[in-house]
């Protein structure tokens, strides 16, 4: 993969790169457009397909993350990418691999606090899938908004030569924001996962109707809500300005909310620009 990226930069042939663990969908494909579009038709579409195991805590979902390559090659080509990078652990973590990369202040909150290391490997097979695809341009999803954020301090921070861009998060027709874990939502838990598209509309026409919003007043709101669906549980809900991540007091147009919520043993995240 390097050899090849490093041949195109050679030849003056811009790359734009999709990273994603896979089991893809229109949310990812979303950001294949955008790829192909910001590079044109004489720059190259690199899609990288790894489920990164060191993003995952030991009680989270690694083993039965779903997978599904022949499907996501299929995707990729149809939707014109140039090339698809699918390496193993092996080829990734070799054996004594003891080097990683630390964002150290957005990664504190949110997904951060609870998925202790989450952004250690977030960043670690980030900047490693950086220096294997060399992009000029790479594509994020808002979907993952601390994600985002954390990815591009990090290219600033340790200056990689690559544009960070962030696409706006893509839903079902409900509402529900599209994710490789709506798999796991059968029965009765896919119509209570819409809980969190309502928690942000809640939120929505509030500041629309008061302008400013007590933040602890409507976060006791959203849990009491969130409660009422018998197999959801909060994990976190927070409010706070959209470049810096901190959190404010008050809740004001323009304002970023996101939310964890467990779905019977599902673990989903959305958030808004509100
Ligand atoms: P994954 O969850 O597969 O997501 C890959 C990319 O697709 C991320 O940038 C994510 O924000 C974006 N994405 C997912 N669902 C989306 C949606 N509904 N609308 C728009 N974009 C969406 O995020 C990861 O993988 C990994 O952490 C990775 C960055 C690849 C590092 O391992």
């Amino acid at each position: 993969m390097q050899r090849q990226a490093l041949q195109w930069r050679r030849q003056g042939v811009r790359i734009s790169f999709v990273p994603t663990m896979g089991f893809l969908h229109e949310g990812h494909m979303s950001l294949v457009r955008r790829a192909r579009k910001v590079v044109g038709p004489k720059g190259r579409v690199v899609v990288s397909i790894y489920v990164n195991p060191t993003q995952f805590g030991p009680r989270e979902d690694l083993s039965r993350y779903p997978r599904d390559l022949k499907g996501d090659q299929q995707l990729c080509r149809r939707e014109g990418a140039d090339l698809v990078f699918a390496p193993s652990n092996q080829e990734m973590y070799p054996e004594a691999f003891s080097t990683f990369v630390v964002e150290e202040n957005l990664s504190q909150t949110m997904e951060g606090r609870s998925r202790p290391g989450h952004f250690r490997g977030v960043a670690t097979v980030v900047a490693k899938l950086f220096n294997i695809v060399q992009p000029d341009i790479a594509v994020f999803g808002a979907k993952d908004y601390q994600q985002a954020a954390v990815v591009q301090r990090m290219t600033r921070d340790l200056n990689f030569p690559t544009r960070v861009i962030v696409a706006d998060t893509i839903r079902e027709k409900d509402g529900l924001a599209m994710s490789s874990r709506n798999k796991y939502l059968t029965g009765g838990s896919r119509t209570q996962a819409l809980i969190l598209w309502q928690s942000i509309q809640k939120v929505q026409s509030l500041v629309k109707k008061k302008r400013s919003l007590n933040t602890a007043a409507i976060k006791e709101q959203l849990k009491e809500f969130i409660h009422c669906q018998s197999t959801a549980k909060l994990d976190y809900v927070e409010f706070f300005d959209p470049l810096t991540l901190q959190t404010v007091g008050e809740i004001r147009p323009g304002t970023q909310m996101a939310l964890a919520v467990f779905v019977g043993k599902t673990r989903l995240i959305d958030n808004a620009r509100l």
